[in-house]
């Protein structure tokens, strides 16, 4: 790592002279730019862990379910290459669309049933083109190890389960949540919130807290926890809720009644035009 780390590379050939000399282990977090504290904390538990940091900056056009959605996508490159100089990042992988898709390509990686459900049935097809980007940009880097937040829960379910599926010899880390001090998990979409909406958007945290809390207390019913966080949620109106789910951690079933495993409690809002997610894992030992 020198001084003037990152190095930029922008194409697949790049990556592959800066990547020859490499130092191994190699642990690569894949991002999509708009960079915060949630991103470094994944930057720094790379930087521990490995000889050598690749970050990825790719807004993946792929994964956008409305167009919309990808134009408003914030872009801060220059910000986001300063916080990886700050977190020692060795390369910066910041490639254009057509360098991680070949044109015209049609080869697509389904990662099964958990891809429909939750995210994946309010975003169809989204998790199809995470776990294709994901492993492009695997192969593409050949790391050790890849770093993923629970921030995005199904997600790193999906990116696990393809990279056991696939035998992608990467061992798949995952990293605790970050958040602002009043509970909020840190998202490229909380800067998109009006002042209001900040301010009511707590209450994610809050009703996951209250289930953590009913769990710890000893409840053991699906449907009373489901109750637990929608009562939480019902006391913000500016929050349109999207759903709310205690599922099994593994599959993620939806449970109903009596709960004997981990469990996910997940949940999505929309506050204005923002859409937000929260997640807590519920362990049963
Ligand atoms: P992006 O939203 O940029 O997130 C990159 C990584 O940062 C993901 O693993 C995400 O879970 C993690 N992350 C985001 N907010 C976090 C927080 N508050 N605390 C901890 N980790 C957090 O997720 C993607 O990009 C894309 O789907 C990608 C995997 C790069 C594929 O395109």
């Amino acid at each position: 790592m020198g001084i003037d780390s990152p190095r930029v590379v922008a194409t697949r050939a790049e990556l592959r002279a800066a990547l020859a000399s490499a130092a191994r282990p190699i642990g690569f977090v894949p991002t999509m730019g708009a960079l915060h504290a949630g991103h470094g904390s994944l930057l720094r538990r790379a930087r521990s862990e490995n000889a050598i940091v690749v970050a990825s900056i790719f807004v993946n056009p792929t994964q956008f379910d409305r167009p919309g959605d990808l134009a408003a996508y914030p872009r801060t490159n220059a910000a986001d290459l300063d916080l990886c100089r700050r977190e020692g990042v060795d390369i910066a992988f910041v490639p254009l669309v057509d360098e991680v898709h070949v044109p015209g390509a049609t080869t697509t990686v389904h990662p099964g049933p958990i891809a429909g459900l939750l995210e994946g049935a309010a975003r169809p097809g989204h998790f199809v083109a995470v776990a294709t980007v994901v492993a492009i940009l695997i192969d593409l880097v050949g790391p050790e190890r890849a770093y993923f937040g629970e921030k995005d829960a199904q997600q790193l379910l999906v990116v696990r389960r393809m990279a056991r599926d696939l035998a992608m010899a990467v061992e798949i880390v995952g990293c605790p949540t970050v958040r602002d001090p009043d509970g909020l998990a840190l998202s490229s979409r909380n800067a998109r919130l009006a002042a209001d909406d900040r301010a009511a958007a707590p209450v994610l945290r809050r009703a996951l807290v209250a289930a953590r809390d009913a769990w710890v207390a000893g409840a053991r019913d699906a449907d009373s926890l489901r109750s637990t966080m929608r009562g939480v949620l019902a006391a913000e109106p500016r929050v349109r809720v999207d759903y709310v789910s205690v599922a099994d951690a593994g599959t993620l079933a939806e449970v109903a009644g009596a709960i004997d495993g981990d469990v996910l409690c997940s949940l999505a809002a929309e506050l204005g035009s923002v859409r937000l997610i929260d997640n807590e894992t519920l362990r049963a030992t």
